[in-house]
Parts: structure tokens; sequence; C-alpha cells
């Protein structure tokens, strides 16, 4: 079958790729590693022995990352709709995150215990319509943080992928007011004309009211 251009543009991006290569030398499974790793090393979010929920997990390079330094006595429970090849001590859960029953089991696997931080690099397949792509981020945005406000313990962190566009603004305000403070991050490893972004909520003030 004839490549799109799209598709081969994609290949011939990935081959060109330093973070693909590096990766590949470093032995993580995606080039999405060095984005938390950029992160980590400007904001020192993750530290030894903290407890961290890492949503949108697979293939498992933020998770690799998050493991080499929480170490023997951090927890680690991962979630994603796809599989993942397991890594030691990391609690994996595979389902859709718009599923309640999926929602369900993360905070069963969490039980209970107060998290540290709670990441998110999830992203819904994207069509190239902008008008169905956005709001499909948009709600697994609210989701994250709909989980993230009822298992971080006060002061803790949250660093979630957004995309510029429709309900942008509103979801940076309400974040505005459940943290002490919200910075934007773009890691250089994250490719240029992608609309992602980091934001990154420091310092929870400690259960949502609803
Ligand atoms: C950019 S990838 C994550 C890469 C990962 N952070 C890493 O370092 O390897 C985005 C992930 O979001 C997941 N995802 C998208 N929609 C989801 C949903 N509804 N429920 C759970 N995971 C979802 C995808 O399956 C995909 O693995």
């Amino acid at each position: 079958m004839a490549r799109s251009k799209t598709s081969q543009r994609w290949l011939k991006e990935h081959f060109d790729d330093p973070y693909v290569k590096m990766a590949q030398r470093d032995g993580y499974r995606s080039r999405a590693s060095y984005k938390l790793l950029e992160v980590q090393e400007k904001d020192r979010i993750l530290r030894p022995g903290i407890t961290v929920v890492d949503l949108g997990a697979a293939p498992g390079g933020w998770s690799q990352v998050t493991s080499r330094v929480i170490g023997d006595k951090g927890r680690l429970i991962a979630s994603d709709i796809l599989e993942m090849d397991s890594i030691p001590d990391v609690t994996f859960i595979q389902g859709d995150f718009t599923d309640d029953e999926v929602f369900a089991r993360i905070l069963d696997a969490i039980d209970n215990h107060p998290v540290d931080l709670v990441i998110s690099d999830m992203a819904p397949n994207m069509s190239g319509v902008r008008e169905s792509d956005q709001p499909r981020a948009m709600y697994l945005c609210e989701l994250a943080l709909d989980l993230a406000t009822r298992v971080l313990r006060p002061g803790g962190d949250f660093l979630i992928k957004i995309f510029q566009g429709e309900g942008f603004d509103e979801y940076h305000k309400q974040v505005r007011g459940l943290f002490e403070k919200v910075q934007m991050r773009k890691p250089l490893s994250s490719r240029g004309r992608s609309r992602e972004q980091y934001l990154l909520a420091r310092g929870f003030k400690g259960q949502r009211v609803e």
C-alpha cells in the first residue's frame, strides 16, 4: 500500500529524531521520557520514596523515568487504555480512563494512600479535526484533574499534557484555584509544531469543594 505524505513525513521525522535515538541508547521505551526528564531537571517534581500516579502511561517511558527516581521505597500506579509491558514494582491498570469502572479501579489501587504527584500524558488519537479533537482532549484533562483532586495530599503536585485551544483558559483558571502555583512547560523534546504543552501545578490546596 502506498504510504501517505503524512505517514512518510512521520517516518522520516521518527528516524531522524535525536530523541528517538537517545531513547534507544538510554533504554527508554519512548521519546516521551525526555519530556518528563526535562521537567524533572527544571522542577524536581520526582523524589525518592514518593507515591505517583501516571495516566496515559503506555508504552511506559514516563513510568520508567519515575520508577528510576522514586526507587524501592516509592510507589507508582500507572494506567492506559493500551497494554503496557510490565515494569518491576509498578502497578498497572489497563482500561479506558473515561470509563467509571476504570477510574474506580485506579482509586482502589491507590487504596487511600496519600499521593504526592499525579502525571498525565494522556492524549486521544487525533483526527486532525480540531473541533472534535480539542473537546476530547479537554475531557481527559478534566477527568485527570478530578482524579488528582481526590487522591493528592495537600501540597501535592500535578503535571498534565494540555492543548492550546477551546477550554484551555477555563481549565487553567480552575487549576489556579486548586493549587498554589501553576506554570506552563514546553520541553525541547516536545515537537515544535505540536500544540501540546504541559501544565505544572504545585502545592495542592486541599480537597476540592463540590
Ligand atoms: C503520548 S502517549 C503516552 C506516552 C507515555 N507517557 C510514555 O512516556 O511512554 C498518550 C497515551 O494516552 C493514552 N490514552 C489516550 N486516551 C486514553 C483513554 N481514554 N484512557 C486511557 N489512556 C488513554 C494512549 O493510549 C497513549 O498511550
